[in-house]
C-alpha cells in the first residue's frame, strides 16, 4: 500500500452545484495532513465522503488501501473521527462515554476495560474517569473525544484485531 489516504479526482454534486470538484492528493503512513481553506470550500464535504457518510458524485478514494464506496464498513472501522461539535454525552462519565466508543467499535468484550483505562490515560484524563463530563472544561470533552475516536488504536494499549 502505498498511502494511508488515497484521493483521486473526488467529486461531489449537490443537483448543479458542485461542492468538491476533481480533488486529488494522497497522504503517506506517518503523515499528518491539514486541509484549509474559506468558508464553502468543500472540506467538511470531502471529509463526509472520507468518512462513508456521503457518496461521492465521481472519483474515488481509498482509506488505507480500502475503497470508500465499496467496502464502507472495513473503512469506518479504521478511521477515527472527531467532529467540530463538542459531542460527548454530559450526564454520562469519561469513563462510560469511552465504553460505549468501546462497544460501537466492536472492541473484545474482554479487552474493553483495559483500553478505556489506556485510552483515559493516553488523553491524560485517568484523574477524570469518573467525574461527570458535563463538569469538564471544553479542552477536557475535547481530549475525551479524541481518546474516543482513537480507541480502536494499537498505540493505546493492548491489541486491536482490526488493526493491522
Ligand atoms: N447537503 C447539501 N446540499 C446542498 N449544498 C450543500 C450541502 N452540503 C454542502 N453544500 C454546499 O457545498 C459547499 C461546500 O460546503 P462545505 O460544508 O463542504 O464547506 P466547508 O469547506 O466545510 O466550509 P466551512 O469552512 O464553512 O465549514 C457550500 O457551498 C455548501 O452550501
Ligand atoms: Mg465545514
Amino acid at each position: 500500500m502505498s498511502g494511508i489516504l488515497e484521493i483521486k479526482n473526488l467529486t461531489r454534486c449537490f443537483g448543479s452545484f458542485i461542492a468538491v470538484n476533481e480533488v486529488l492528493f494522497s497522504v503517506s503512513r506517518g503523515e499528518m495532513c491539514g486541509l484549509l481553506g474559506p468558508n464553502g470550500a468543500g472540506k467538511s464535504t470531502t471529509i463526509k465522503m472520507l468518512t462513508t457518510l456521503l457518496p461521492p458524485t465521481s472519483g474515488s478514494a481509498k482509506v488505507t488501501g480500502l475503497d470508500i464506496v465499496r467496502q464502507v464498513g472495513a473503512v469506518r472501522r479504521v478511521i477515527g473521527y472527531v467532529p467540530q461539535g463538542l459531542s460527548a454525552d454530559g450526564a454520562l462519565s469519561g469513563y462510560e462515554n469511552l465504553l460505549i466508543f468501546a462497544k460501537l467499535y466492536d472492541l473484545p468484550r474482554k479487552e474493553r476495560e483495559d483500553r478505556v483505562r489506556a485510552a483515559l490515560q493516553f488523553m491524560g484524563l485517568d484523574g477524570a474517569a469518573d467525574k461527570m463530563v458535563r463538569d469538564y472544561s471544553g479542552g477536557m470533552i475535547r481530549r475525551l473525544e479524541i481518546a474516543q475516536s482513537a480507541l480502536h488504536r494499537h498505540y493505546l494499549g493492548t491489541r486491536s484485531r482490526h488493526c493491522a
